[in-house]
């Protein structure tokens, strides 16, 4: 086979399989909804009228099963060629497609387990990490290239290029426990975790697009066999999950699209472009920050706070004393004030009443009360239009940026 034809015959099979399973997907999920719920795992939509409704929770597990069978039916195809000639067989390429599926297998099942257990916070750190060992040993095996170049302003004090060595894989483990929770947390309004999901996985599909002709053709085809099921099974789950959601999609979707992004990212060595598509999980996690590490209460729900006689979202919002906040906390609330990011109310007696603190109910008390899937909307469109822009940045950066003028400025071209 010529090299174009290399590329482009197992992209139309997996493209091919893809739809397929989008249909099956799009099927199987209303048709397991009564399982779920006989199993106890449902829960309430919050934001309705009706809160009695049993709704089936943890779907994304389907997701998860369709995605891997798609993906194991798959394996034989991008090494048909060298199967047929009987020569020359890649298995390092072999091994990173089978551990990439080990550590999205791992991840489903423990997303799975967190959804039928609640476990706690500490675990939810510990499962990704436990879940991406496989794909960091081999990537210690296939690669071991944990050297990164130093940007030209910083070279004479660290010198050309650094050695991170073992630094290098925790922030690989780091990667995979950011993707997973950051996705985790951006949630609580009907389509929200799988509708920014889709728009990561979209940008990842078309920069992997970009480069499909590139020097790194091999990383960015690997990362597209990922991406397209990927997307096709999400895509069914959002047809259910979509307001008003008749399905939630649980823990185990947000770990499993996680970890799919960090998989891809890692064994494709686009893992600091993956985290440009991650810029609003980023600034929501920031935001967040105060709440994660308890210097302000975080009750177990931030999602926003219905009015079922408007029908509207309004921000939800903790309460405490402002005299139990410790130096830190204050520091950090009076520059969130200064800058006039939350909503902070206080009372004689030195009664605080702030918003929880999510890009969800910042959106709120910058625009008013809104209906729920007017709200999703505008948040995926601000995703996408910070992802597109990175995108157009990217490009740019790529062209001209990177490979020429300003890139002597910081490397050696
Ligand atoms: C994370 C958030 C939490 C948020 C929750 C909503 C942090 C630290 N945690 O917790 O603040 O409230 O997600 O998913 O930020 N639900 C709805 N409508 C939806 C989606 C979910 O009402 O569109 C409710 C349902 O009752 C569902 C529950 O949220 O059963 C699922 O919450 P879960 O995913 O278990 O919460 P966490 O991920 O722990
Ligand atoms: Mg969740």
């Amino acid at each position: 086979m010529d090299q174009q034809m290399i590329r482009i015959v197992p992209i139309g099979i997996n493209v091919v399989m893809s739809i397929f399973t989008f249909f099956l997907t799009a099927r199987l999920i209303p048709s397991l909804k009564e399982t779920f719920i006989t199993a106890n795992l449902y829960g309430q939509d919050m934001s309705k009228r009706d809160r009695e409704k049993k709704i089936p929770e943890a779907l994304g597990v389907v997701c998860g099963c369709t995605f891997l069978i798609t993906m194991f039916l798959f394996i034989p195809v991008p090494f048909s060629d060298h199967i047929l000639k009987n020569a020359e067989f890649p298995h390092n390429e072999f091994v990173e497609l089978l551990a990439a599926l080990l550590s999205i297998c791992c991840m489903v099942l423990l997303g799975f387990a967190d959804d039928v257990l609640d476990l706690r916070w500490r675990h939810k750190l510990l499962l990704p990490t436990v879940a991406s060992l496989p794909l960091l040993m081999v990537y210690y095996v296939n690669f071991n290239s944990t050297t990164i170049i130093v940007p030209k302003p910083l070279r004479y004090l660290l010198g050309f290029s650094v050695n991170l060595g073992i630094l290098y894989y925790v922030y690989m483990g780091m990667l995979a426990v950011f993707c997973t929770n950051a996705i985790n947390i951006l949630a609580g309004v009907n389509g929200l975790e799988v509708g920014q999901s889709l728009v990561i996985a979209s940008s990842i599909l078309v920069f992997n697009m970009l480069e499909l002709f590139g020097n790194m053709w091999k990383a960015h085809l690997f990362s597209i066999y990922f991406m397209v099921p990927y997307i096709a099974t999400s895509l069914a789950l959002l047809k259910h999950n979509w307001y008003p959601s008749r399905v939630f999609v649980g823990d185990t979707f947000c770990y499993f699209s996680g970890m799919t992004f960090a998989v891809v990212g890692i064994i494709g060595h686009f893992s600091k472009t993956t985290l440009l598509f991650f810029i609003p999980q980023i600034l929501n996690f920031l935001y967040s920050v105060p709440q994660l590490f308890k210097l302000v209460p975080c009750p177990r729900h931030r999602l926003p706070r219905y009015n079922p006689k408007t029908d509207k979202l309004n921000p939800s919002v903790t309460i405490f004393k402002k005299s139990e906040l410790n130096i830190l906390a204050r520091l950090v609330m009076w520059i969130f004030r200064t800058f006039k990011v939350v909503d902070w109310q206080e009372d004689s007696e030195g009664m605080v009443t702030c918003n929880n603190l999510t890009i969800i109910n910042f959106v709120l008390i910058k625009l008013g009360p809104l209906r729920e899937p007017t709200l999703t909307t505008i948040l995926l469109i601000i995703q996408y239009q910070i992802v597109s822009n990175d995108e157009r940045l990217l490009r740019t950066l790529l062209a001209f940026v990177i490979r020429y003028p300003l890139a002597s400025v910081f490397y050696d071209v």
